[in-house]
C-alpha cells in the first residue's frame, strides 16, 4: 500500500521534543508517558522504550478491549537500542532508531529517525538502512546481527488495516498489566486514568493479553499471545496476509484461527526463518521452543 503521510516530519528528532536533557539518556519530556505491553514483539533481541503523548485536554477513549480511539495529535514513539552487555546495562547502550506514529486529521503518519554515532540526535529517514550491531547476550556470549531499519513501505506491511495505517501494541488488553510507578506496582490502565490519559471505565471489563514469557501461565494462552503480537498484525482478517487462511488474533475464537489444521506449516515456516515475513533477521529461540511446545500440545 502507498503511504499517505499528511504531516511533515522535521529533519531531526530533537525538533519533535520527545526527550529532554541529554537525548541519549532517553528521558521523556513531561507530556510523554512511558507504557509497557503485557506481550511485546520480538525484534532480534532489541530493547525498546515505548512512549505516548496525548494532546492536552484530550484522552484516549475505550471502544472495546482492542485499540482505543486516539485523538488527533497523538504521538507514539518506539525507540530501539542494544545494551553493550545485557547483564551490565551500566556499561552503556547503542540507540539505533526511534519509530514514530503521529495522528493528524485522522491519518496515522509513519516515520523513523536514525540515531547518529555520537548519540546526540537522530535524522528522519524514509528509505531504510542496514547496520551491523554487536552486543553481549544474557549468557555472556558475543552476538552480531545485520540490523535493518525498515523503510516506510515496510512499516505499512505490518501497520496496515484495510489499507490504512494503525497502531498495533496499545490495545487495552495488552496495556492491562501491572507497571512500577515511583517504586509502587499499579495497574497500567488505572495509572493512565489517574493521569487523565484515558477515559474512566471499569477495568474489570477489559480482558488481558497474557505475557507469553511467563512460565506460570498455561501453554495455550502463552502460545496464543505469542502468535497475536508476533504474527497477527499480518495474519488477521484485514492484514497483509488476509488471503492466507490463518487468523492469529487473540480475540478470535480458536476454531476460527486454523491453527490446529496448519500445525506443520506453522512450525516449518517459523523454524526455517521464513516467518515472520519481515522484521527479524534471526530466529527467536525462546519463541520457537514455546510455539513448538504449544503446537505439539494440540
Ligand atoms: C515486522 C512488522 C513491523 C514493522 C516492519 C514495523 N512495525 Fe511498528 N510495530 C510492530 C508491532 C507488532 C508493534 C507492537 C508491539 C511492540 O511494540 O512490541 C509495533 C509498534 C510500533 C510503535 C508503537 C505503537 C504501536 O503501534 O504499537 C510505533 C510508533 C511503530 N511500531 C512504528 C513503526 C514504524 C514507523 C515502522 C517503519 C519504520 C514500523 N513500525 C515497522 C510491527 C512492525
Ligand atoms: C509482515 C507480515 C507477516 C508477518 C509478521 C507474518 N507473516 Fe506469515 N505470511 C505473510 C504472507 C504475506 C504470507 C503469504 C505469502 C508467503 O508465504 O510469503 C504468509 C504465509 C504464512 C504461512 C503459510 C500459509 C500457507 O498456507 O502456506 C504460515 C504458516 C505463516 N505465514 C505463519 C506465520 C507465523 C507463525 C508468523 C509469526 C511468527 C507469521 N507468519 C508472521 C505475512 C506475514
Amino acid at each position: 500500500m502507498d503511504i499517505e503521510n499528511n504531516f511533515k516530519f522535521p529533519q531531526y528528532l530533537s525538533e519533535l521534543n520527545v526527550y529532554h536533557g541529554n537525548m541519549a539518556d532517553l528521558i521523556p519530556e513531561n507530556d510523554f508517558q512511558l507504557y509497557e505491553l503485557a506481550s511485546p514483539l520480538f525484534t532480534d533481541y532489541a530493547e525498546k522504550q515505548r512512549l505516548i503523548k496525548v494532546p492536552f485536554n484530550a484522552t484516549l477513549t475505550k471502544v472495546n478491549d482492542g485499540l482505543p480511539d486516539f485523538p488527533d495529535g497523538t504521538v507514539l514513539v518506539k525507540t530501539f537500542f542494544y545494551y553493550q552487555d545485557v547483564q551490565k546495562p551500566e556499561l552503556g547502550k547503542r540507540i539505533i532508531e526511534s519509530r514514530i506514529l503521529q495522528k493528524n486529521n485522522s491519518v496515522w503518519n509513519v516515520g523513523t529517525y536514525l540515531w547518529n554515532e555520537t548519540q546526540t540526535d537522530a535524522t528522519f529517514i524514509e528509505s531504510g538502512y542496514n547496520t551491523s550491531v554487536n552486543w553481549i547476550d544474557v549468557e555472556g556470549k558475543p552476538q552480531v546481527i545485520a540490523y535493518h531499519v525498515p523503510n516506510s513501505r515496510e512499516c505499512a506491511a505490518c501497520h496496515q488495516s484495510d489499507k490504512e495505517i494503525i497502531p498495533i501494541g496499545p490495545k487495552l488488553r495488552n496495556l492491562n498489566r501491572d507497571v512500577i510507578v515511583d517504586g509502587i506496582s499499579k495497574n497500567q490502565l488505572i495509572h493512565f486514568q489517574h493521569l487523565g490519559l484515558i477515559d474512566g471505565f471499569n477495568i474489570d471489563e477489559i480482558d488481558n493479553l497474557p505475557a507469553y514469557s511467563n512460565p506460570d501461565i498455561s501453554l495455550e494462552e502463552r502460545g496464543r499471545a505469542y502468535l497475536d503480537i508476533n504474527c497477527a498484525h499480518c495474519h488477521r482478517d484485514d492484514g497483509l496476509a488476509d488471503d492466507v487462511d490463518l487468523n492469529f488474533d487473540y480475540d478470535v475464537p480458536f476454531v476460527e484461527t486454523s491453527i490446529s489444521s496448519s500445525k506443520d506449516k506453522i512450525s516449518n515456516q517459523f523454524s526455517t526463518g521464513k516467518m515472520p515475513l519481515i522484521g527479524t533477521s534471526i530466529i527467536d529461540k525462546e519463541g520457537l521452543e514455546l510455539l513448538k511446545n504449544y503446537i505439539d500440545s494440540l
